[in-house]
């Protein structure tokens, strides 16, 4: 298939372009910066350049384009703040920006289209021992600090699914470039980032392993699904950041006083304080044929340390 894909310099983009070219796709990168053509060329894509924010512009570099399939792997969390704006950009990525790839897909003529969503869509609270899955309820605002994450994820969900294509609910993502890096480098710099006390739990995914079950996702994906894309081993911030640390070779990371923490940094409050979620990925397996070959960080992040 031909894919435009938004978000092939990302954490997830960088796997992605890769794992689907090796399964024999072709992809065309929506690329901001035409410095990141030849990123895209090593990676073994072809890039057009646009905003995904900027309608027109999109518009006018798909024109003539054709394609089977667009993915929307967009996001701006990458040193995103603490604190959520009202004007959130990764929101606006994940409501705006998916409406103007949803035309952008009538423009090529994709039939397929597949979203990036977020485990955290199930709420920031406390969700028990139960796993989680696509039957629970997804989207719906919880009275949370992250309420507006889960309305950004609802956003994108809604209107794909309602255009039959497919939502990939992934869980935290470590790897390469992604979440596992970032903390490293804070516990490097000694910045205390864990919530005293238990922290919450989460399901987490391998960006290869993420990338992986999108491209299954693109080939036998059913129209108008969402599939949580997590590992076997949901685990808590605090484990997290021991099994980083252990890998990284970081000073093991201190811990903020949860007043502090709400204070200084919200939505870190409400992601590692309050939030516990197990979630299954059960119908991944069972309709896309997708394990994740990494079943839990612990091996994840073996044989990557720096
Ligand atoms: N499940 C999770 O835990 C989860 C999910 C998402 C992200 N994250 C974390 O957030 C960090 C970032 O990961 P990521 O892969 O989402 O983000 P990323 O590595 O920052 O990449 C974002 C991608 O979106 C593109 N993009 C952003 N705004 C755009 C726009 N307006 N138009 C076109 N393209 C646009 C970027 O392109 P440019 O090169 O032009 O910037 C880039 O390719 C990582 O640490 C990751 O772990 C975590």
């Amino acid at each position: 298939m031909r894919v435009l894909l938004a978000g092939a310099t990302g954490a997830i983009g960088r796997q992605l372009v890769p794992a689907l070219t090796d399964a024999g796709h072709h992809v065309v990168a929506i690329i901001r910066d035409p410095g990141n053509r030849d990123r895209v060329k090593v990676l073994g894509g072809e890039s057009i350049v646009a905003d995904v924010m900027n309608r027109e512009q999109l518009l006018r570099a798909v024109d003539g384009i054709s394609a089977d399939a667009v993915m929307h792997q967009a996001t701006a969390l990458r040193g995103a703040s603490p604190r959520l704006r009202t004007d959130d950009p990764t929101n606006a990525l994940r409501s705006i920006g998916t409406t103007h790839l949803l035309e952008a897909a009538q423009v090529v003529g994709a039939g397929r289209f597949v979203t990036q969503s977020l485990i955290t869509g199930y709420g920031y609270l406390d969700h028990g021992d139960r796993e989680l899955t696509e039957e629970d309820p997804f989207g719906q605002p919880r009275g949370t600090y992250g309420d507006p994450v889960v309305e950004g994820c609802r956003s994108t969900e809604e209107q794909v699914l309602k255009a039959d294509g497919i939502a990939l609910r992934y869980g935290m993502f470590y790897g390469p470039h992604a979440f596992s890096d970032t903390f490293a480098d804070l516990m490097r710099k000694h910045l205390p980032i864990l919530p005293a006390g238990d922290s919450g739990s989460t399901s987490w995914i391998h960006v290869a392993d993420a990338a992986g079950a999108t491209v299954a996702a693109l080939e036998r994906g059913r129209s108008g699904q969402a599939y949580n894309v997590v590992d076997d081993t949901p685990i808590t911030w605090g484990q997290f950041a021991a099994t980083v640390a252990a890998a990284h070779h970081t000073p093991r990371p201190k811990a903020m006083p949860r007043w502090l923490l709400r204070l200084s940094a919200p939505y870190l409050a409400c992601l590692m304080a309050d939030t516990s979620m197990r979630v299954s990925h059960a119908k991944a397996t069972r309709e896309l044929g997708w394990t994740p070959s990494h079943p839990s960080i612990h091996e994840g992040l073996r044989g990557t340390e720096k």
